[in-house]
């Protein structure tokens, strides 16, 4: 069975102590010996309190960006050596926030990717369509080519570090889902691109997460689709009740 995985992204919300509470009510809201990966992404100034509160237990944490560069005159940003020593696991890369409001392109994405995986940080690579893009029915065009552009340069042996997430932009933070049909067709389509880049034993263990508007109410659906493998989640993951039912899915 393919890695399953449930990642909260927590985008810029919180203060340290509302942090420390989430962290703590998540943790002890666990059912013991969860067959299901957990990854908690706060602001970059609370992932070393995440971190001290998590390392004994199998709860992971992840950074929500990183630069391109290791290290240099680059003010206000953080990079993969940085969060490494922070024994941080997993990084979101080109989450659509990132690629709308701060521009972030194919080439600078690809750039991040392969610093993630030079200092052992797992890639969360995100990318989806534009409402526009599903109405002139060019959905699987674009998600190939983000596709082709974050992967460039990458070996077979690197890919299979990565996590994709599908989110479609229009279901991000606007309560309408992807139906559970909408989003396996595309993750399909993606498990087979990352077929032909990488070979099958690739694509076959590769986790693809589904992000959009994913709340306790339909994450039993999106989980009985066969090509979805988590879920990437915005607000519900900032209310640890609905963060917890979204960990605890049910399997129909
Ligand atoms: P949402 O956000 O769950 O609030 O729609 C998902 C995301 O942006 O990763």
């Amino acid at each position: 069975m393919r890695e399953k995985i449930i990642a909260g992204n927590w985008k810029c919300y919180k203060t340290l102590e509302e942090a420390r509470n989430l962290v703590l009510e998540i943790m002890n809201g666990l059912k013991p010996d969860l067959d299901r990966t957990v990854v908690l992404c706060p602001p970059f100034p609370y992932l070393q309190m995440a971190r001290e509160l998590t390392l004994k237990s199998k709860v992971k944490i992840g950074a929500q960006n990183l630069w391109k560069e290791d290290w240099g005159a680059y003010t206000g940003e953080v990079s993969a050596p940085m969060l490494n020593s922070l024994k941080v696991d997993f990084v979101i890369i080109g989450h659509s926030e990132r690629r709308e409001y701060f521009k972030e392109d194919g080439a600078l994405l690809n750039a991040k990717l392969k610093r993630a995986l030079a200092w052992n940080l797992r890639p969360i690579f995100c990318l989806g369509e534009k409402l526009h893009d599903r109405e002139e029915g060019i959905t699987f065009k674009i998600v190939e080519r983000q596709i082709e552009e974050g992967f460039e340069g990458i070996s077979s042996e690197e890919a299979s570090k990565v996590v994709i997430a599908y989110e479609p932009v229009w279901a991000i933070g606007t309560g309408r889902n992807a139906t559970p049909e909408q989003a396996q067709e595309v993750h399909e389509f993606i498990r087979g691109k990352i077929g032909k880049l990488f070979g099958t034993v690739v694509s076959q263990s590769f986790p693809i997460l589904y992000g959009g508007s994913v709340k306790p109410e339909n994450i039993d659906s999106l989980m009985a689709m066969p090509d979805i493998d988590g879920a990437l989640v915005g607000g519900a993951s900032l209310k640890g009740q609905d963060f917890l039912r979204i960990i605890h899915y049910q399997r129909e």
